[in-house]
C-alpha cells in the first residue's frame, strides 16, 4: 500500500508530484504529503486526500526535484504528523517509504539511545536518521542509502532526497514496487507507471535488492553489493487516457462498463476455430507437460480468490482434472506440502499482493510449478512465475476490482479448454466453449443496459442493514464475489452461502430484515435452488433473483435475467448484474465508491 512518486528535470517538481500521487491515490488515501529541495527541503504534509494537501501548498513551492507520498497508515494513525515525507533531526534528508520495516522498533530505540529525537510514530522515520547519519560519513547519497538498508529488515519501495546534494534522487526497492520513467532530461520515480504515464511511456522496473540514482540527464543502477546492473527500458501500452474516468462518475462505473472489451482483449488472439482450442504461448509448456499435471490448486486473495473458485470448477469440469481455490494469505502460513505432480496458479490483478506473492516464493522455494493469471505487466508476481497469462484488461483503479475479475475467470476459461482439449475434452465440446466465449462480449452489453432497473432495484435492498447471498456449485463463488462487491463498496453488511447451507443454520436470519440475493442459473441444480427460494419466502424473507428465467411471483420478489451461455461459462455473466447492484447501492447510500473507508487496491502488507 502507500503510493510514492519522485522527480528529478528542469520543471517544477511540486505540480507533477501532486498529479502523479492523484493517480496512485488508490494505493493509500489516509494522508498525503509532498516534499522539493531548493536552497534546504521544503515540506507540506496532511491527514487526507491528495486534493486536500493541494490546498495547503503554496504558490511559491518551487524547486526541480522533489517527493510526493500518499498513505494507507501501518505504523501510527493518520495524522499529519505521520503522514510522509519523513525528515533526519537536521532536516536534510528527506524519505518516502512504501512497504514494512520490520525491525524499526530496535532501529528506533539505538537512534533514541543516540539522542535522536522523532517526530513520528512511523517506522519510516528512522531510515531518515540512518541515512543522514550514513550521508555525514560517505560520499555519495547512494552510498550512504545503500549502507543504510543493509541494517534493514522487511519490505521497502523508498525514495530519498539529500537537500546538500540537490539534483539526484536515490531509490530502491525490497518487495515494494519502484518503476522508474525516463523522460527528456527529466527522471520520474514511482510505486506504478500511471504516476508518470502522462510525460513519458519508456520505463524500467527495479528488482528487488537493486537501487538506482536519478539525475536529470539520466540513471544508473546497482545491486546491494554496489555492482552496477544493466537494465533496458520497456515501452509501456498505456497513456493518461487509460488513467482517466473517461467521462463516468466513477471509476468503478467505467470499469464494469469496460467488460466487453476487457474480455475480448483477454481472449484476442488466444481462440483457435480450427482445433477448438485455445493458445496459451506464455504458460511457457510443451503438450506433453500439459498433460502431466495431476492437480491444479489455484491461490489468490478476497476477489481473486473467489475467481479462483470459478477457475478450479472451470478445470475440473472440462478438463476433468481435481482442482481447488485457497486464500494465499492462508496457503501461506500453513506449511503446505508442495507436490511436483500439482499446477499452481496464482492470481492477482496488481501483481503486487504481499500475501500472494509470498505464497509464489514459498512454492518455488519448495520446486513447485506456478504460473500467474495477472493484469499488471512486470509486476512482482510476474516476474516471479514460470509462466503465465496476462489478462491485458487495462489499469483497474477502482478499489473494487471488477473487469480483472471478470478477465481473470475469463482466462481460466481459456486455461481450462488448454488443459481440457490436451486431454479428454472432445472437439465438440471444445467449439462449444469457443463459441460460448465468442458471445461474451454482447451478452456482457444486453446486461449492462438493464443498468437503470439495477439501479432502481438497488435503492430498494439498499435500505436493509444486512443481505445475504446464495448461490449452488458454479453459483457459490458469484454469490461470494457479489457480496463482497456489496461490503466493500456500500459497507451494507453481506453474508455469501452455499444455498444448500442455508439450512444447517444462517436460515435463522432469514426474515424481514434480510433479503437474499440467489443466484440461479439455469443448471442442472435449477429445481434444488427453486426449492431454497421458496423456504426463504415461506419465512418471510425478499428475494431478488439474477438467473435466467422469472421463476414466477411466488418465489422471487424481483429478478434480473440475464442471458444465458454455457453452463460453464454462465458465472461470468451472472456476476456483472452484481457488480452494478453494489454500485448502485453504494451510490445510494452516498459513499466514496472508488475509495472506500479502510482499504487500498495493492494489498503490500502482509
Ligand atoms: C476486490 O474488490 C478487492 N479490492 C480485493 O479483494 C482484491 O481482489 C484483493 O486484495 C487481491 O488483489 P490482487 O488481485 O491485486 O492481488
Amino acid at each position: 500500500m502507500c503510493g510514492i512518486v519522485a522527480y528529478v528535470g528542469p520543471r517544477d517538481a511540486a505540480p507533477i508530484l501532486l498529479e502523479g500521487m492523484q493517480r496512485l491515490e488508490y494505493r493509500g488515501y489516509d494522508s498525503a504529503g509532498v516534499v522539493v529541495s531548493n536552497r534546504g527541503l521544503k515540506i507540506r504534509k496532511v491527514k487526507g486526500r491528495v486534493a486536500d494537501l493541494a490546498k495547503v501548498v503554496p504558490a511559491r513551492f518551487k524547486g526541480t526535484v522533489g517527493l510526493g507520498h500518499t498513505r494507507w497508515a501501518t505504523h501510527g494513525v493518520p495524522s499529519d504528523v505521520n503522514a510522509h515525507p519523513h525528515l533526519s533531526a537536521d532536516e536534510r534528508i528527506a524519505v518516502v517509504h512504501n512497504g514494512i520495516i520490520e525491525n524499526a522498533g530496535e532501529l528506533r530505540a539505538k537512534l533514541e539511545a543516540d539522542g535522536v529525537e522523532f517526530a513520528s510514530e512511523t517506522d519510516t522515520e528512522v531510515l531518515a536518521h540512518l541515512i543522514a547519519k550514513a550521508a555525514d560519513e560517505n560520499d555519495t547519497l547512494e552510498e550512504a542509502v545503500r549502507k543504510t538498508l543493509k541494517s534493514v529488515v522487511g519490505t521497502y519501495g523508498i525514495a530519498v532526497i539529500d537537500a546538500e546534494r540537490p539534483g539526484e534522487v536515490v531509490v530502491a526497492r525490497n518487495g515494494s514496487p519502484i518503476v522508474l520513467g525516463i523522460g527528456e532530461k527529466e527522471m520520474f520515480a514511482a510505486s506504478d507507471v500511471a504516476a508518470m504515464v502522462r510525460y513519458t511511456r519508456q520505463v524500467v522496473h527495479l528488482e528487488d535488492g537493486e537501487l538506482a540514482v536519478l539525475k536529470a540527464d539520466g540513471f544508473h543502477t546497482f545491486a546491494s553489493d554496489a555492482r552496477e546492473t544493466a537494465k533496458e527500458p520497456l515501452t509501456v501500452d498505456w497513456d493518461a487516457g487509460h488513467y482517466d474516468t473517461g467521462g463516468y462518475e466513477h471509476y468503478l462505473l467505467k470499469e464494469i462498463s469496460e467488460q466487453p472489451e476487457t474480455i475480448t482483449r483477454t481472449m484476442s488472439g488466444r481462440l483457435d476455430e480450427r482445433f477448438h482450442v485455445a493458445h496459451l504461448g506464455g504458460l511457457n509448456m510443451d503438450a506433453r507437460e500439459t498433460r502431466s499435471f495431476r492437480r491444479v490448486k489455484i491461490i489468490g486473495c478476497g476477489s481473486a480468490y473467489y475467481s479462483g473458485q470459478i477457475g478450479a470448477q472451470l478445470i475440473e469440469e472440462l478438463a476433468r482434472i481435481p482442482s481447488d481455490a485457497e486464500p494465499a494469505s492462508e496457503f501461506r502460513y500453513r506449511n503446505p506440502v508442495v507436490d511436483p505432480d500439482t499446477l499452481y496458479v496464482a492470481i492477482s490483478q496488481s501483481g503486487e499482493t504481499y500475501d500472494t506473492l509470498a505464497a509464489v516464493q514459498e512454492l518455488k522455494r519448495k520446486g513447485g510449478r506456478v504460473i500467474g493469471i495477472v493484469n499488471a505487466v512486470g509486476s512482482a508476481i510476474a516476474r516471479e512465475v514460470d509462466g503465465g497469462i496476462y489478462l491485458h484488461a487495462g489499469p483497474e483503479v477502482s478499489v473494487a476490482s471488477t473487469k480483472a475479475f471478470t478477465s481473470t475467470s475469463l482466462a481460466f476459461a481459456l486455461l481450462a479448454l488448454h488443459l481440457g482439449r490436451v486431454r479428454d475434452l472432445s472437439p465438440a465440446d471444445g467449439r462449444r466453449i469457443v463459441e460460448g466465449l465468442r458471445r461474451l462480449p454482447g451478452q456482457i452489453e444486453e446486461i449492462l443496459a438493464q443498468g437503470d432497473k439495477i439501479a432502481e432495484l438497488a435503492q430498494k435492498y439498499a435500505k436493509h442493514p444486512s443481505m445475504m447471498f446464495v448461490g449452488r456449485v458454479r453459483g457459490y463463488p458469484v454469490a461470494r464475489e457479489g457480496a463482497q462487491k456489496l461490503k466493500e463498496i456500500s459497507y451494507v453488511h453481506a453474508e455469501a452461502y452455499p444455498a444448500s447451507e442455508l439450512k444447517h443454520g444462517p436460515l435463522a436470519l432469514i426474515g424481514p430484515d434480510m433479503p437474499t440475493v440467489a443466484i440461479v442459473p439455469d443448471d442442472e441444480l435449477l429445481d434444488k435452488n427453486l426449492t431454497t427460494l421458496g423456504e426463504i419466502r415461506a419465512r418471510g424473507g425478499q428475494v431478488l433473483m439474477v438467473g435466467h428465467r422469472e421463476p414466477g411471483a411466488k418465489l422471487a420478489d424481483d429478478v434480473i435475467v440475464v442471458p444465458k451461455n454455457e453452463i460453464e461459462l454462465d458465472p461470468i455473466l451472472l456476476t456483472i448484474p452484481l457488480q452494478l447492484l453494489a454500485y448502485y447501492a453504494a451510490v445510494a447510500l452516498g459513499r466514496d465508491v472508488d475509495k472506500p473507508r479502510n482499504l487500498a487496491k495493492s494489498v503490500t502488507v502482509e
